[in-house]
Parts: structure tokens; sequence; C-alpha cells
């Protein structure tokens, strides 16, 4: 049975309102034959935040599994991937990676990617979960007059602004690999989805200004447009047993990361598929303002 309507040679279980759906009777240690994989592609595009639980990948597996929705980055543009594994980014909290700040993966870069993917490795007894937001209906739920701004604007987003002090040695050690290199991006502040055709708000927290207006109109403006992001009914919370997959559209999405688990360990590996230059309504692309053109990052650079 599905919840959708449409056919599917798996289930789907909506776990959000808004975003987010189980998908259940996939095994994705086998074969996906390409038809599976259109499927769940369209699932992705119509809930955006897909959860398959208990899958105990290992690295090579959930590899795989990423590379079949395209061309995969590697780890990240500044921090350095899990040993020997170019393509995996550590997400351990006992190194100092919390990423409680609303965001969408690395738009600092002209091609942000396309979609990601976390696997639980360790997970704490409580706490640890990951939030996702639609962006989508973000942009529905603005007022006309906001809305009819929003479409006009565009944004500057930077891996460098002024970050809170980090908590930690090992924090501290991460926010410096984080602006080894440093990079401003201006993108649209709605971006149309290239498979959907969806707008959706297109900021985070790497949208540091507002293309023609002074730092405090930014700051007021983003926030305005950010609260609509994280309304409740935007949001899907995560939360976590070892093993599990979760792959969310990082072209429509936002998430957040609550450091709520104090001292306990928590390992997530994160597999990113490289995404295109993102476009504004009126066609308009999205184009670096300084830094490199991360061709060492995606693929998608040249
Ligand atoms: C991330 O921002 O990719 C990490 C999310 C998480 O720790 O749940």
């Amino acid at each position: 049975m599905t919840t959708t309507g449409s056919s599917t040679s798996f289930d789907i279980r909506r776990i959000g309102g808004r975003i987010g759906a189980e998908i259940i009777g996939v095994e994705l240690t086998s074969d996906l034959d390409p038809a599976l994989v259109t499927e769940i592609n369209s699932a992705l595009l119509e809930h955006k935040a897909l959860v398959f639980r208990n899958q105990q990948l290992d690295d090579a597996g959930q590899l795989r599994f990423a590379s079949l929705f395209g061309e995969l980055t590697t780890a990240h543009p500044t921090v350095p991937s899990v040993d020997g594994q170019p393509n995996i980014l550590p997400v351990d909290g006992d190194e100092g990676i919390r990423a409680n700040r609303w965001h969408t993966d690395v738009t600092f870069v002209r091609t942000p990617p396309k979609a990601s993917t976390l696997r639980s490795i360790v997970v704490p007894p409580y706490g640890g979960n990951t939030l996702i937001a639609n962006t989508a209906a973000a942009y529905r739920d603005l007022p006309a007059p906001l809305r009819e701004l929003a479409d006009k604007l565009r944004a500057v987003h930077t891996n460098d602004y002024d970050y809170a002090a980090p908590r930690s040695e090992k924090a501290a050690e991460h926010r410096k690999h984080f602006v080894s290199r440093k990079y401003r991006t201006e993108h649209p502040l709605v971006r149309v989805h290239p498979e959907s055709g969806e707008r959706g708000l297109f900021i985070g927290g790497f949208a540091q200004s507002i293309v023609g207006l002074g730092p405090s109109d930014s700051r007021d403006l983003l926030r305005l447009f950010q609260s609509y992001v994280t309304r409740p009914e935007n949001i899907v919370r995560v939360s976590w047993t070892p093993g599990d997959l979760v792959l969310f559209d990082n072209r429509i999405t936002q998430h957040y990361a609550p450091d709520d688990y104090g001292d306990l360990p928590r390992l997530l590996h994160r597999v990113t598929v490289a995404g295109d230059v993102p476009a504004g309504i009126d066609g308009r692309l999205s184009h670096a303002v300084e830094g490199d053109d991360a061709a060492h990052y995606t693929p998608a650079a040249a």
C-alpha cells in the first residue's frame, strides 16, 4: 500500500504533513534496477526527504547507493574526508561537528550538491535527531507581497562569517578547516527546482547578505524569510537508529542537527551527489563572487 496515490514497487509511509516519508520494502544492499531508482527519485521529488530504516550499509554500499542519483562530490570543499574515502564526510560529534544551524549543504559554492545521503553509524540513546525543512512549502506560505519581493532578490552565501565562538578545541579545529578557503557565491533567493519546477526559498545559514542591501536590512529580511522555512509545519524530525539511511533533496530543503546529546557519541557518514548551477525565476544563474570554482569538490563546477 502507498499513501501517495501513485503506484510504486515499495511502500511509502509519510512521516510529516509537508515533508518526509519512510520507504518500506527496499533493500539498499541489493542491486537496484533503474526503474526502481526512477521511482525512488520520484518519491524524493514529492517528499523531499526519504528515510530507509535498518539498512546496515557499509561505506561502499552508501557510495554505491548515492551514485545511482548522479556523480558524487568529494567529501567537502574544505573539511577532510574519512581516511581513505575521499567522497565520505564524517559527521562526528566527538570531532566538534555539530550542524546546529539551519542550512542547505555547501551553498557557498556555485554548484551545491543535488542530494545528500546521511547514514547513521553511532547514535546517542536520546537526542541527536536531524530536522529537515521544506523550503518550497515555506515559499508557498509567504504572503503575496513578500513572495513578490523574494522573487526579485539575490543573496550572497559564504562559508566565512561571524560564527559563534567554538565550544571545544576540536570544534575550533573543525572551524579552522571549514574556513581555510573562502567562498562567496551569489544565488537567487528563490530557486526553481530543475526537475520539478517547484519554487523554494534558497537561503539558510550560509546566506549572509542580500544584494543591494546593507547589513542590517539584509539580516532583518533574511531572518524574516527564514522564519517561514523553520515553521514547525514545514519540518520533519528524523530520529535515528543505527543503520538508517536518509536521502534528502538539497535543492529544496534545509536541515539542522540539534546539539542536545552532550558528550554522548554520535557518528554519521555523509555522501553527496553533485548538483547543477541554481537558477532563479528569471532564469538567471548563480555565480561565484570570491573563491575558485571548487573543481576539487564537485564535477559540476566545470
Ligand atoms: C549535515 O549538516 O550534513 C549533518 C546533519 C546531521 O548531523 O544530522
